[in-house]
């Protein structure tokens, strides 16, 4: 049984697969219609969504299957205290595949590890959304015929954004791509993305604040909201909320074949008037997103033909309470009773990281009296 956490739990030909069934479905929808008749999926949503619980929704009714959940944490027993490993044991009972939005990060992980069936990580607080770059992929793949050899900026909040997470995360496994991060200073990306995956891996990338400066060389222009949820301070947000509106004139010296994304929702980031923008493509992610869910369900369920090789994941040491995650945001700060545990990979020079959220500790695995 194979659960969804980040996009790595995916080797580039499962990815590539399927995009291809994807593809497919979009062409010969009837074939697939009755591929899940008795199956259930349930959508665990203990923070807003329209897209992602919506999508997933659709994705197992067009499958032939059925889908129970809830969609707020304060309708589910999460408001009397139950924990989420129990309400995954408990979900699991009821259904054969599980979508998870959590707040915290790490929940859908402590969720797989109570599961009898696949859980989805449906977006953890500011850590991963690997369904939501399953989408991009597909929505990049459609549009440029390639997910190589592309220069790719992401322009607003990258500290919090998720989905710029795991994108980058995915896209830096393919050859020729070039990163270019657009943020205000205190949105800047987060180190365990560019130190752990840009740095590690070579991949060429440049920092800067200026989105018009930056948009002429750009393939790709991903654009984000800025996460006010996730800001520990109100005025800061304020401050920031307005920093970048991508208005026509900007585009002015982009790319005549430019694809501008986001994950949606948009509050104010990307102006109306651009929506009939031929290089727009933010609705057409929104459907690719239920299609790419659809194959994802069909695999997970196991229930489609793959010669796809698994990821090859590196070897890893566990150490078990030596040390404590301090991110308030990981889903230890929340739920004490669970096992502290770190990991240390054989490529991440000494780094301990919180097996949950990824947060490294401060101390490195040679200081660490075992
Ligand atoms: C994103 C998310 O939830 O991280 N939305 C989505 O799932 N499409 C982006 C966002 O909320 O800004």
């Amino acid at each position: 049984m194979r659960s969804l956490m980040d996009p790595l739990d995916l080797s580039v030909e499962e990815i590539d697969e399927l995009i291809s069934t994807s593809n497919d479905i979009i062409e010969n929808s009837a074939k697939y219609s009755e591929m899940c008749r008795g199956k259930k999926l349930a959508t665990l949503f203990f923070e807003p969504s329209t897209r992602t619980r919506l999508s997933f929704e659709a994705a197992m009714y067009e499958l032939g299957g059925n889908v129970l959940g809830f969609s707020a944490a304060n309708s589910s027993s999460a408001a009397k205290g139950e924990s989420v490993a129990d309400t995954a044991k408990t979900v699991s009972c009821y259904a054969d595949i599980i979508a998870m939005r959590h707040p915290l990060e790490g929940a859908p992980y402590v969720a797989s590890l109570n599961s009898d069936v696949p859980i989805i990580n449906a977006g953890d607080g500011g850590h991963n959304h690997p369904t939501q770059t399953l989408a991009d992929l597909l929505t990049i793949s459609r549009e440029k015929g390639r997910l190589n050899n592309l220069t790719v900026g992401f322009c607003g909040d990258l500290k919090y954004g998720r989905t710029v997470h795991s994108l980058i995360i995915a896209l830096a496994r393919y050859a020729g791509i070039k990163i270019v991060l657009i943020s205000p200073d205190e949105l800047k990306l987060p180190n365990y993305v560019k130190i752990g995956v840009l740095d590690r891996q070579n991949i060429p990338y440049s920092e800067c604040d200026d989105l018009e400066k930056a948009i002429p060389e750009l393939d790709i222009l991903y654009m984000t909201r800025i996460q006010g949820e996730r800001f520990a301070d109100k005025d800061e947000y304020e401050r920031l909320k307005d920093f970048y509106i991508l208005t026509p004139d900007k585009l002015t010296y982009a790319k005549d074949n430019l694809s501008i994304m986001h994950p949606l929702p948009r509050v104010n980031e990307i102006s109306v008037a651009i929506d009939n923008d031929k290089r727009a493509c933010y609705f057409k992610q929104v459907k690719n997103g239920k299609y790419i869910r659809m194959a994802l369900i069909l695999k997970l369920l196991g229930m489609c033909k793959s010669d796809a090789p698994k990821p090859q994941k590196s070897e890893e040491i566990l150490i078990k309470d030596k040390l404590v995650c301090k991110n308030p945001r990981c889903i230890t700060s929340c739920e004490q009773e669970l096992e502290q545990v770190f990991k240390v990979t054989d490529l991440d020079a000494g780094i301990c990281r919180c097996i949950y959220c990824e947060k490294k500790s401060e101390k490195l695995y040679s200081e660490i009296n075992l």
